[in-house]
């Protein structure tokens, strides 16, 4: 099994992402590690800690990171996630554990990946970069020791002739969800992204998710009854209901929330579980994940300007500017086989029910 350590601001796609890093068989769930980003911290923390009880897995320990980047304020996306981060569900059972403070976050993730062989371990980032940007600043020497990072962020739209993203909007220039350019958790935390892209040896082992492969995988009607169920299923019992209906809603309330901000009608992108699933990829399951042949990528993060900007909608702070790289290099798949990705998600939902 491939070791992980997730570091997330559980929303309605990270709440996937849990799924997938909690249940799939070919991976273990160290512990993970909660960020400022789709809500507040304490926000964020409380809503992975209700995810885990609602799967079976308060096992896994759960380090609350940073309240806020180094630099900035922390920004959050009431209007995609709600105000709790997870608004829209009826089912989500209350934390069954609490959240641990002692040790702190970024000393319990380096913990959990030396305690693992030296190339094995994966670290998994789906919220702002706060805290994996302060891992390998206080502890360099993880950059050796990790097999990989996989985050889920950036938008990329000019670096492939045919952006899926632009399409899907039918504009062709717009790339980013939190403005025209950026990325919701690159903006969030801009100088913590480039330290990281910055860094020759720790690109060289990151995979970057950007939106314009999660706007493919897009939870449509009928990726919603799949994950739904039967309700009618021989099988079924009171719990498998609940926890399918929980999923269910949180998708309905996240395909809701995109089409009234940002007019996508066939259904909303599962941005996060793409980067857990992308471990996979290859070993245990075939999900096709294409990075052109390998090709790689020098990822430069747009820093200038402030948030608060009134025309932060035209700026560009937190846009994602890629350059081919000769060595070296962040690698950023731009296909995945969307099919095999929900039948992989609705599997992991199975071995929950039975958690
Ligand atoms: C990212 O932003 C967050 O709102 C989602 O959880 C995801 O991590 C997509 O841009
Ligand atoms: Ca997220």
């Amino acid at each position: 099994t491939t070791p992980l350590w997730l570091d997330c601001d559980t929303g309605h796609d990270d709440a996937f992402a849990v799924l997938l890093a909690a249940h799939h068989p070919s991976l273990r769930l160290l512990g993970i590690s909660t960020v400022h980003g789709n809500a507040s911290l304490e926000k964020t923390t409380t809503n992975t800690l209700s995810i885990l009880t609602a799967i079976g897995r308060s096992d896994v320990p759960v380090y609350p990171g940073a309240v806020k980047p180094f630099s900035r304020n922390a920004v959050h996306a009431s209007d995609i996630h709600g105000s709790t981060g997870l608004d829209g569900t009826t089912c989500l059972p209350p934390p069954s554990v609490q959240a641990i403070t002692k040790p702190r976050a970024i000393l319990a993730m380096r913990h959990a990946l030396i305690s693992q062989p030296e190339g094995t371990t994966w670290l998994v980032a789906t919220g702002a970069l706060t805290n994996v940007a302060l891992l390998f600043a206080t502890f360099p020497e993880m950059v050796q020791h990790i097999n990989g990072l996989s985050v889920m962020g950036g938008a990329i739209g000019n670096g492939f002739t045919d952006a899926p993203m632009g399409q899907v909007r039918g504009e062709g220039v717009r790339f980013g969800n939190s403005t025209k350019y950026a990325e919701f958790n690159i903006y969030c935390d801009p100088e913590s992204a480039r330290s990281i892209f910055s860094n020759p040896k720790l690109a060289a082992k990151t995979t970057l998710i950007t939106l314009d492969l999660t706007h493919q995988v897009l939870a449509n009607l009928e990726v919603q009854q799949l994950l739904a169920g039967d309700p009618l299923a021989p099988l079924s019992t009171p719990n498998h209901l609940n926890l399918r209906q929980m999923f269910h809603q949180i998708l309905i309330f996240f395909a809701h929330t995109y089409r009234d901000v940002y007019g996508l009608s066939k259904g909303p992108p599962l941005h996060d579980p793409l980067a857990v699933a992308i471990l996979l990829d290859g070993q245990s399951e075939v999900l096709n994940f294409d990075d052109c042949g390998g090709e790689r990528w020098h990822v430069n993060v747009v820093t200038d300007g402030l948030h608060s900007d009134l025309d932060s909608e035209r700026g560009e702070v937190g846009r994602t500017v890629i350059t081919r790289a000769e060595e070296g290099g962040v690698r950023i798949p731009s296909r995945v086989d969307v099919h095999r990705f929900w039948v992989l998600v609705d599997q992991c939902m199975q071995r929950a029910e039975q958690a």
